[in-house]
């Protein structure tokens, strides 16, 4: 099994171009598929989830041709089934939008229940209300969520708990209903908008993502288009949160700082210096950072993607610290794996944490929970004394796209490693260094 080896200790340094966004490219390769023309996507990641989507829509026969790394064109015209289930497909989340995207084209899909990171019971029932108001029936039968419609018609639905997947999922089949659907207490997260953005250049009749409430006019049918997906935020924000971790000086490119504004808020009020132009943001920390408290919220709040990020660099701060999250239930699994680097953090209930910062993390065996919470333990890796090794990598693959590649171009001393022989490789190495 592949393993990350760390040598921590060097302030990472230098510039680094940010990819496509990983959940906003899942909504928009599900939506691509309700055209019978082709649509053209860009600025793909290469990243696990969104290969596996891809294998995924191809087996429905809609053709995908695969252009270069970053971009793939997808034609749904030659749609043969509307079952999806495959092995991999069970282990990720965003599967679920081509029940959306196949309900709205074709009033009939089965998916496999999906999987995605162990972060809480993350349960779908905003999303089958949403099916369900616009006149589907849907049920859970031999691991499979299955739903129907004779027909399709707007309704005004309002949602029980703001959810960026039901909000893509339902916005998905309205395109396609008769008439107008109201969406109330939707998601505003920018990948919300990026899909709707995608769906309204397909021909869809979308007002009112990034607000509170999303009003769609139903069309008969999608047509073909080019569109780029946006910078994602998170990949971003966990190169801003390295300059702060190990006291560098980083500067994001290919990003949209407004969609980082909470994060950039955050550095500056624990210590880090930053400054933003108009598609990059430097993020220089000099200095020890201070001690705050972070809850997790909807967008534009803290996003719950960034909070093990943000316990790791708040592990080294002065003082004491308190992290919330309000999003999911069983988020701080990796915190036993950060204590075992030194930190001193504590969790309460399920969903405080309380941080008193150190001054120095050491390097550690430590094992990969999800998928954020592995890019945060990188992270610490990266600043602690020593070297780490880091278990049950896959899911950082699930969603950073040339991790190792772009932290080394920073300075950042780490490999993928297969054996015992490369590790002991690694260490003689690290030595000398
Ligand atoms: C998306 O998950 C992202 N995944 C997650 O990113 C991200 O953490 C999350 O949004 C929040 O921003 C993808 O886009 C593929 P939600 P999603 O529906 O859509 C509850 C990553 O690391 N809820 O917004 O599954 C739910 O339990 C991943 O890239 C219901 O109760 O999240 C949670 O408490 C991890 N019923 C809250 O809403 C429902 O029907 C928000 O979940 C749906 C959700």
């Amino acid at each position: 099994m592949e393993q990350y080896i760390v040598k921590g200790g060097n302030p990472l340094v230098g510039e680094v171009v940010i990819s496509g966004a990983k959940n906003a490219a899942l909504g928009i390769l599900a939506a691509a598929i309700m055209a019978d023309e082709p649509v053209l996507v860009s600025n793909l990641p290469d990243v696990n989830d969104v290969n596996v989507l891809l294998e995924a829509i191809s087996q429905t026969g809609a053709s995908v041709d695969r252009r270069d790394r970053h971009t793939a064109r997808i034609n749904g015209v030659g749609i043969r089934s509307c079952v999806v289930n495959n092995s991999y497909i069970k282990k990720m989340r965003a599967s679920y939008y081509l029940l959306g995207a196949m309900l709205g084209k074709y009033h009939h899909a089965e998916v496999a229940l999906p999987g995605g990171c162990n972060i809480g019971s993350r349960p779908i029932d905003q999303h089958l209300k949403g099916f369900s108001a616009l006149g589907a029936v849907g049920r859970i039968q031999n691991g499979m969520i299955i739903v129907d419609a004779k027909r399709l018609a707007g309704a005004r639905i309002y949602f029980d708990k703001v959810s960026v997947g039901a909000t893509i999922n339902v916005m998905l089949a309205a395109c396609l209903a008769e008439g107008r659907t109201i969406l109330e207490n939707v998601a505003k997260e920018p990948h919300v908008v990026d899909v709707a953005n995608l769906l309204n250049a397909m021909g869809a009749n979308i007002k009112g993502a990034g607000t509170d409430v999303i009003r769609i006019d139903g069309v008969e049918k999608l047509h073909g288009a080019d569109y780029s997906v946006i910078p994602d935020q998170i990949e971003a924000g966990t190169y801003m949160f390295a300059a702060a971790a190990t006291k560098g000086d980083i500067t994001v490119r290919n990003v949209i700082p407004k969609h980082l504004d909470c994060l950039t808020s955050k550095l500056r009020e624990i210590g880090c210096e930053i400054s933003e132009f108009d598609d990059a943001v430097r993020v220089v920390c000099k200095k020890r950072l201070r001690c705050t408290s972070v809850n997790t919220m909807p967008y534009p709040g803290f996003p719950t993607d960034m909070q093990p990020q943000m316990v790791v660099i708040l592990s080294l701060a002065e003082g004491t610290s308190i992290v919330t999250e309000s999003i999911f239930e069983n988020r701080f699994r990796y915190v036993g794996e950060l204590t075992r680097m030194g930190a001193n953090v504590r969790v309460e209930g399920s969903n405080i944490a309380i941080i008193n910062g150190i001054h120095q993390l050491s390097g550690a065996q430590v094992s990969v929970p999800d998928l954020r919470a592995g890019a945060a333990l990188v992270l610490a890796a990266l600043a602690a004394d020593g070297i780490t090794v880091l278990e049950d990598i896959e899911y950082i693959k699930r969603g950073y796209e040339d991790f190792v590649e772009k932290l080394s171009s920073l300075g950042g001393v780490i490999e993928t490693v297969d054996s015992e022989k490369e590790i002991s490789k690694f260490r003689l190495k690290a030595v000398s260094m």
